[in-house]
């Protein structure tokens, strides 16, 4: 795991940006699995300036989703479908078809959880994956628990995530009560995978996630294990961590 230490928000942004940029044009045609949230704002940021500017091209790019949360319509702004058409897939050249996520809307959580495992085995494979870390330490939505969660699969939002994510809703009671995401073996399989962190509120999740055991209880600690991690973060999200000089 290579963690690299970025000034702030903007800097960690630039830096995951342009570890990307690497990935599309050292493989044109490769896939992304990609993250929302605020985290990886900045990074589509940048991504878009630079397409604008003529210095990359999604033409042949694929993109995975994490997740998706459950009963959600597409239509609706705090969808993630939503949120990667603002943020990213509208103003690139990426062709719409080739760009996934899990459908909010199957009401059937095992024949969606089973259709998306085979969407991303029909890529296949990702090549570099985008996380964010939640402040529980989870990835994609796997939440802490007793076990890593495999596959695909439907989940139960834990209270602190619900929490956390109240804030793009009008009130807590909005926040849908479910969502599916990509499991920790779908996720441990990308080839490369990118975390971004940036603030001091996830300070203690990066030192469980990065620097603790590796637990179920702390999902982003399985990571620890996979060969080839990238973790840009930022000084504040690094400041209860020792880095080695
Ligand atoms: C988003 C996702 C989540 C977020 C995490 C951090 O697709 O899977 O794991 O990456 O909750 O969220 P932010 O970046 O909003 O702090």
């Amino acid at each position: 795991m290579k963690i690299i230490k970025a000034k702030d928000y903007e800097d960690m942004s630039r830096k995951a940006a342009n570890i990307i940029s690497a990935q599309v044009i050292m493989k044109p045609d490769c896939v992304l699995g990609l993250a929302t949230g605020s985290s990886p704002v900045g990074t589509y940021e940048k991504l878009v300036e630079w397409y604008r500017k003529g210095d990359l091209d999604f033409g042949d790019v694929t993109t995975v989703n994490l997740d998706e949360y459950r009963g959600l319509p597409r239509e609706n702004d705090q969808s993630y479908y939503y949120f990667m058409h603002n943020h990213l897939f509208d103003y690139v050249n990426i062709n719409p078809e080739r760009t996934f996520l899990p459908d909010g809307m199957n009401d059937d959580p095992e024949k969606e959880c089973a259709r998306y495992e085979e969407v991303i085995c029909a890529t296949g494979g990702v090549d570099l994956q985008l996380l964010g870390l939640g402040h529980n330490g989870h990835i994609g939505f796997n939440e802490p628990g007793e076990f890593f969660e495999k596959g695909t699969h439907c989940v139960d939002l834990q209270p602190s995530t619900i929490e956390a994510n109240k804030r793009f809703f009008a009130s807590a009671d909005d926040v849908p009560k479910q969502a599916y995401s990509m499991g920790i073996q779908t996720i441990m399989m990308a080839k490369k995978i990118l975390v971004v962190v940036s603030g001091a509120d996830k300070a203690e999740a990066v030192k469980n996630a990065f620097f603790g055991p590796v637990t179920p209880k702390v999902p982003g600690s399985i990571l620890q294990m996979h060969p080839n991690v990238v973790v840009v973060a930022d000084e504040a999200a690094l400041s209860k961590c020792t880095l080695p000089e």
